[in-house]
């Protein structure tokens, strides 16, 4: 793959560091427009764009969060004024927590649930829009190993990532006739991100399940991702793909 998304305007979220910094390179070598947000640091963000461009792709930032409905209506209406219409958004915003349920707040579960299941409703609605009026349109759902399998894992992190899977099947039944897919990926465990501070024993018992015997990394998901979003894809429409060197 080299030029399936030339021509193409890309919306990832939480494209600032880790697997949606991936992912924007993966588009932006593909020959996408590469349009990201996120809500802290902006010093990752310019990485993020320098990599983008470094691919010769045209690149855009905005320091939004997923949560914030009008902020992300503004970006979005500027970024296709910019670069015409979004025809590809990749929701990767999110965030882990490692707790146990006995000590996880109520605070803690809202936060887990709004930024990870909330923030993809919120984006997707944004961008469907002019995906239906354009008859076409690609909407990539990250999750997690953690939401389609039963593991040992955080509850509020496993629950939010399975009720992106069902997010995705009702959202791909819906508006599927109108030519827009929407697609859900569940990587395992990589080699950074949120699962930085997984306890030892939990990425050992992981990595004993493995067959690849190894944890997968962000680029190696980015290229799938890729692949999901493009003209290449195009009948795959509600599916959960799993990518876990098998578990
Ligand atoms: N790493 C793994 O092992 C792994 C495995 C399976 C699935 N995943 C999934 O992959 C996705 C990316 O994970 P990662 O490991 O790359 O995490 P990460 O390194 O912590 O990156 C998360 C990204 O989301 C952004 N973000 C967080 N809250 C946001 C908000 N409210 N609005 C907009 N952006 C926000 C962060 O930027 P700011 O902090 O600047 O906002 C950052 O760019 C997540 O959905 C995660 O659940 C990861």
């Amino acid at each position: 793959m080299t030029s399936s998304l030339a021509g193409k305007t890309a919306l990832v979220t939480g494209g600032s560091r880790g697997l949606g910094r991936a992912i924007c390179v993966a588009l932006a070598k593909n020959g996408a427009r590469v349009a990201f947000n996120y809500s802290r640091d902006e010093v990752e963000a310019a990485a993020t764009l320098t990599a983008i461009r470094a691919c010769g792709a045209v690149g855009s930032a905005f320091k939004v969060s997923v949560l914030d409905r009008q902020g992300i209506a503004e970006m979005v209406r500027t970024i296709e004024s910019e670069s015409g219409p979004i025809a590809i958004a990749i929701n990767n915003a999110g965030v882990g927590q490692v707790v146990p349920v006995a000590l996880m707040e109520e605070e803690d579960w809202d936060r887990m649930m709004n930024i990870n299941v909330k923030g993809a409703f919120l984006v997707s609605k944004a961008v469907m829009r002019s995906m239906i009026h354009q008859k076409r349109g690609r909407i990539l759902n990250i999750s997690s190993l953690a939401g389609v399998k039963m593991m040992n894992a955080p509850v509020h992190y496993a629950a939010a990532k399975a009720a992106l899977k069902g997010f995705t099947e009702a959202l791909a039944k819906e508006i599927g006739r109108y030519g827009v897919t929407v697609n859900c990926l569940a990587p395992g465990i990589l080699t950074e991100g949120v699962s930085a501070n997984l306890p030892p024993a939990k990425l050992e018992e992981y990595l004993r399940h493995c067959a690849l015997g190894r944890v997968g990394t962000f680029e190696e998901v980015a290229d799938v991702a890729a692949f999901l979003v493009s003209d290449l894809n195009s009948y795959m429409n509600g599916s959960t793909i799993v990518l876990d060197g098998a578990v």
